[in-house]
């Protein structure tokens, strides 16, 4: 495989039982299966929820999601096929959606992945996660969960100015 022949584009419907299989495979494997097609649908037509697929021609290699809040992005889901990785793709995907952060003025990107996936968590280490606080049982009650966060912007200062409306007074 070539490299020229990767390209990304947002996910489309006709991508929600692939995506959802990976998911299944890569991601959720040995839990319940929580993100399959129908949720997967129900993400893509979120407002609020960016979601990028990785194509190699028309077969889908790969797919990220992030969800979008006022301050705070969280990346919800990301995999590459096994044969299709450590080829710049994943980092391809998370340059996408980090732009698209970076345009909406998102000040901090967050993500939990399962603490014994060390492949994962080097990934999002290169890319400028950093570690915060590990969260016991978070996975079907048994496996535990590390948090990681990349801040994209410094907080914004508070408004001391600030007064409030008259009608509280
Ligand atoms: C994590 C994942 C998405 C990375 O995708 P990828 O396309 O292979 O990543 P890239 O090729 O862009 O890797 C970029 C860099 O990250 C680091 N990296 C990626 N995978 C790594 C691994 N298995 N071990 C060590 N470092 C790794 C490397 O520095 C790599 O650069 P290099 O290949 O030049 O050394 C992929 O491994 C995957 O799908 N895993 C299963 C699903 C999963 O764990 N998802 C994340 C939790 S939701």
């Amino acid at each position: 495989m070539s490299h020229a022949a990767i390209t990304l584009r947002p996910a489309l419907a006709s991508d929600s039982l692939g995506i959802a299989a990976m998911s299944r495979d890569y991601i959720e494997y040995g839990l319940a299966w929580r993100y399959d097609a129908a949720r997967v649908r129900r993400l893509l037509v979120r407002r609020d929820v960016s979601l990028v697929a990785a194509c190699d021609r028309s077969a889908l290699v790969g797919f990220a999601a992030m969800e979008f809040a006022d301050e705070r992005a969280h990346l919800v889901l990301m995999a590459v096929l096994p044969g299709h990785r450590r080829r710049g793709i994943g980092r391809h995907m998370l340059d996408w959606l980090l732009e698209s952060a970076r345009v909406a003025g998102i000040e901090s990107v967050h993500l939990e992945l399962r603490a014994g996936n060390d492949a994962a968590r080097r990934f999002y280490r290169v890319q400028g996660f950093g570690e915060t606080i590990l969260v016991p049982r978070y996975y079907g009650g048994t496996e535990s969960a590390l948090r990681m966060v990349r801040v994209l912007r410094p907080p914004l200062p508070a408004n001391l100015a600030w007064q409030p409306p008259q009608h509280w007074a």
